[in-house]
C-alpha cells in the first residue's frame, strides 16, 4: 500500500477499507507518511467526504493510536463534555468545576485553538505555570483525588488526533463533519468517560454554518458513538455572535472566574446549564431541569465551584492567586475602543469577524507551533439586541506588539463586525 494511491483513491471519491485508514494513520504517526501527504489526503476528504463506516474506522484508529483510560474502579460515572468549537466558548472552564463540585468525576481532554476558534488548553495556559500536559497517571490520580482534571492529549491518549488536529489547523481542513466527528469522539472514548455530552455549534463563528448541518454532525457523532459502543448526548447551539463577553485567552479565563463568582451573562449561563443538565441526569444525580438549575446555582452561590477551579489550578501547578488578582494574567498593554457611530440597537455581531480580529491581534496561530499572545483579545461591551448611543464603546481591543498592517486590519474588521439599527431585534435563540 502507498499513501499516494490512497490520496488518489479519496480524490476520486472512492471508499477506503479499514486497513487503508489504519495504514494512513499508523504510518503518519511513525513519520513514514509526511505532513504534505497527510495534508493532501485531508483536503481530498474535505472535497469528497467519508462514509459513516470510514468515519467510524478513522475514529477507532485515533483511539487505537493510544491508550484508553478506565475509571471503573474509582467511579460509576465519569463525565466528559466537548464543543465542536466556537468564539468566546469558555464553557469547559466553568462547567468542569461545577460538575466536580456536585460530585461528578470529570475527565476532560481538551484541544488547542483550531482555525479561527479558541482552545481550552491555550486558555488554561494563560494561567501562570498551569500545566496541561498530564501523563495518564497524573490525569487518573487527579480525577481520583480532585474529581476533575483538564488535560491536553498526552502522548498516550489519541496521539493521532493530536498530530492531525495541529495539521488541520494550518491546512484549512478543519470544517469537515467526519474529521470533526473522529477528532471529538475519539478523545471522548479515550478519556474513559461514561457520560459524553457534546455541544455542536453552528453559525458564522463555528465550523458548521447551518442548523441543518449541525443536526447532520450531531447524528453522525451519535451514530459513531453507537458503532463504537458509547452513548453520546448532543446539544445543538448557535454561534452567530460570540459566547459571553470576552474573546482571547487570558480574558476568557478571567470571565470564567467571574462566572464562578456569580457574575455572568445569560448566554454563557444558559449553555452551561443545558450541558450540566444532560450530564447530571445521565449520572443519576438530577431528575429534571428544575433540579439541575437549583444544584448549579447552589454551587456557584456557596463558592464550591470556584473552590474546585482553584483546586484544579493548584493540582496542575498553576498560580491560584489569579483567582483574586487578575493582574497576574498577561493582558494586552494597549487598548483600542471601538465606538458606535449611531444610536439604536445592535442587530448583528458576527462571531467570525470578532475571531479574525482577535487572531490578528495575536490571540491565535497562523502556523503550527506559532506562539500566541495570551493577553491579546477583545471585550464586548454590547451584544445583539442591546441599546447603544452614538459614541458608546461597543468593544475594546487588547494587544501588545502587533505589526501596524495587522492592527489596522483587526480594527477594520472589528468596526465592520456589528450593525446598529433603529429597530430592536430579539436576543437570538441560543439552544436548539
Ligand atoms: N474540536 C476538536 O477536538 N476537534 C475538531 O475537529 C473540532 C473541534
Amino acid at each position: 500500500m502507498r499513501a499516494v494511491d490512497l490520496i488518489e483513491k479519496k480524490k476520486q471519491g472512492l471508499e477506503h477499507t479499514k486497513e487503508e485508514i489504519y495504514f494512513l494513520v499508523e504510518n503518519y504517526m511513525k513519520g513514514i507518511i509526511e505532513d504534505y501527504q497527510m495534508s493532501a489526503w485531508l483536503m481530498a476528504v474535505c472535497f469528497q467526504g467519508l462514509s459513516d463506516t470510514e468515519t467510524a474506522y478513522l475514529t477507532q484508529s485515533f483511539v487505537d493510536s493510544g491508550e484508553i483510560l478506565d475509571f471503573s474502579n474509582i467511579a460509576k460515572h465519569v463525565a466528559d463534555k466537548h464543543s465542536t468549537g466556537g468564539v468566546g466558548d469558555k464553557v469547559t472552564l466553568v462547567l468542569a468545576p461545577i460538575l466536580a463540585s456536585l460530585g461528578v468525576h470529570t475527565a476532560k481532554l481538551s484541544g488547542r485553538g483550531l482555525g479561527f476558534t479558541g482552545g481550552t488548553i491555550d486558555k488554561l495556559e494563560s494561567i501562570p505555570n498551569f500545566r496541561c500536559e498530564l501523563s495518564n497517571e497524573e490525569f487518573f490520580n487527579q480525577i481520583k483525588n480532585v474529581k476533575v482534571a483538564i488535560s491536553s492529549q498526552s502522548p498516550n491518549l489519541t496521539p493521532a488526533d493530536g498530530k492531525i488536529y495541529a495539521l488541520r489547523d494550518v491546512t484549512a481542513t478543519v470544517d469537515n463533519k467526519s474529521l470533526i466527528c473522529a477528532s471529538v469522539v475519539s478523545k471522548k472514548i479515550a478519556s474513559g468517560a461514561t457520560s459524553i455530552v457534546l455541544d455542536v455549534k453552528f453559525g458564522s463563528g463555528a465550523f458548521i454554518k447551518t442548523k441543518e448541518e449541525a443536526k447532520e454532525l450531531a447524528d453522525l457523532m451519535i451514530k459513531t458513538g453507537k458503532l463504537l459502543n458509547r452513548k453520546i448526548d448532543v446539544v445543538i447551539s448557535s454561534m452567530e455572535q460570540p459566547l459571553g463577553f470576552n474573546i482571547g485567552n487570558s480574558l476568557e479565563v478571567i470571565e470564567s472566574i467571574e462566572f464562578l463568582k456569580g457574575f455572568y451573562g445569560e448566554d454563557l449561563y444558559d449553555i452551561t446549564l443545558a450541558l450540566a443538565g444532560k450530564t447530571l441526569i445521565n449520572c443519576g444525580l438530577a431528575y429534571d431541569d428544575t433540579d439541575v438549575k437549583k444544584m448549579v446555582d447552589e454551587v456557584i452561590k456557596n463558592g464550591s465551584a470556584l473552590q474546585k477551579f482553584k483546586e484544579i489550578i493548584k493540582a496542575q501547578g498553576g498560580n491560584v492567586n489569579v483567582i483574586n488578582d487578575y493582574s497576574l494574567f498577561e493582558i494586552g498593554k494597549n487598548k483600542m475602543e471601538i465606538k458606535a457611530l449611531d444610536s439604536g440597537y445592535i442587530t448583528k455581531l458576527t462571531a467570525l469577524d470578532i475571531a479574525h480580529s482577535a487572531k490578528l491581534l495575536g490571540a491565535g496561530r497562523d502556523k503550527k507551533g506559532d506562539k500566541i499572545d495570551f493577553g491579546a483579545g477583545i471585550i464586548l461591551k454590547k451584544k445583539i439586541s442591546d441599546n447603544v448611543n452614538k459614541g458608546d464603546t461597543v468593544m475594546e481591543l487588547y494587544y501588545n506588539n502587533v505589526e501596524q498592517s495587522k492592527l489596522d486590519e483587526a480594527i477594520k474588521i472589528a468596526r465592520n463586525s456589528f450593525k446598529i439599527s433603529k429597530i430592536k431585534v430579539e436576543k437570538p435563540q441560543l439552544i436548539f
